[in-house]
């Protein structure tokens, strides 16, 4: 028979609150909402009837049920390989890891291996307030704690915890976590953070120092005049002495810091020189699609889009090992397109490829 790719394995991998409420979901991409988190255990969820239904579903190919079109394996049609080997340096990690692989390959939706990647989302409270973003006024009840008291049992067998918000670093929790955490202990796993930046100063960035393999800020202006415009309470000055710092403090270290741009019509003519920062810090950038309408910062007009997409080739051009645009680009050229489904047209592909998938 012959085989099909499978486009992605977070939802044998994964465990991801994108919001302050009591949602869980496999990552911001998901279409799939798994709701009343605080009635059930961490353990009932991994194998309930969402988590069973997003498997069956990635395993059947049929992705337009589960995924949201600006999800970046989608747009790139980038499909999950078997890793020829299992990096890692705790035995109880590798042994999770191998059984995850086993349990997706034999199409297990049902599974006994633990997730190896958690998001958390430890506040909806932020020291900015910027213009195309409304955490800020998310007002739900925290299931923080109960998270971090659960998932403390699958630290040896993560590699990933990530933390974003609302501003993280305005969590007491999650900065006496990072304080608390001891790589010896558990060596495979990493910590990450989305970040303003505003409050990445040098105590934090030193009491940071060997627990993290990625940060990321998100930065949407490669001037004072666009930056501070859209990141309202922002401060440049503050932004570019906590980057430099931070720049100078990961050189020559395994640490990958990723600036996050969202391209919105205030930033258009900025999007080249971010690119530019980025790469005089050192860092990579992500450029990302933004999603609603309702703060009027949507890129819509024809021309604007053509502008925007000239800006982010000519970034991807000049900085091709440390950009990303793919995600971005698809977004705008959809717009020019006049819509269309690209999760049909991945859909199509995946099952064109054959009848059983791995
Ligand atoms: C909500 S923030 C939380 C973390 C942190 N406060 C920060 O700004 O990085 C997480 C990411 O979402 C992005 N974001 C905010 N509003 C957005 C929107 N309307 N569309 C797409 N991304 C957005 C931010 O730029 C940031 O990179
Ligand atoms: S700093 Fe982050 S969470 Fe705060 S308003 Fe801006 S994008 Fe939203």
């Amino acid at each position: 028979m012959a085989e099909r790719e499978l486009l992605c394995i977070y939802p044998w991998m994964a465990i991801s609150q994108e919001s302050p409420g009591n949602r869980l979901s496999v990552c911001c991409w998901s279409k799939v909402n798994i709701k009343n988190v605080e009635k059930r255990s961490l353990e009932e969820i991994w194998n309930g009837p969402e988590y069973r239904y997003l498997r069956q579903k990635m395993l059947e190919g049929d992705i337009e049920k589960i995924c949201k079109d600006t999800c970046p394996f989608v747009v790139n049609g980038k499909y999950v390989a078997k890793p020829d080997r299992i990096d890692g340096i705790g035995r109880e990690y590798v042994e999770n890891k191998r059984l995850m692989w086993k349990e997706i390959e034999s199409g297990k939706v049902v599974i006994s291996s633990k997730p190896t990647y958690v998001k958390l989302y430890p506040t909806n409270r932020c020291n900015l307030s910027c213009i195309m973003c409304r955490q800020g006024n998310v007002k739900s009840e925290h299931i923080f704690d109960k998270m971090m008291n659960e998932i403390r049992g699958w630290f040896k067998y993560m590699d990933r915890i990530e933390f974003v918000g609302g501003e993280p670093l305005l969590s007491k929790e999650v900065i006496e976590f990072v304080k608390e955490f001891d790589p010896a202990e558990y060596p495979d796993l990493k910590i990450h953070i989305i970040t303003n930046g505003i409050l990445l100063n040098k105590n934090i960035i030193d009491m940071m120092d060997g627990k993290f393999r990625s940060l990321s800020i998100s930065v949407d202006g490669a001037s004072k005049e666009v930056y501070e415009s859209i990141r309202v309470g922002g401060k440049w000055e503050v932004l570019m002495k906590n980057m430099s710092y931070l720049a100078e403090k990961v050189r020559g270290k395994d640490v990958e810091v990723k600036i996050l741009t969202v391209v919105m019509k205030r930033n258009i003519d900025d999007l080249f020189n971010i690119a530019v920062m980025a790469k005089n810090f050192g860092f990579s950038v992500g450029y990302q699609p933004i999603s609603g309408i309702w703060h009027g910062q949507s890129i819509e007009r024809r021309r604007d889009i053509i502008r925007a997409i000239r800006q982010l080739k000519k970034a991807q051009k000049y900085y091709p090992e440390g950009v990303y645009v793919n995600s971005a680009i698809s977004d705008l050229s959809r717009k020019l397109d006049g819509g269309g489904s690209l999760l049909k047209k991945v859909f199509n592909r995946v099952v064109s490829i054959g009848g059983k998938w791995l």
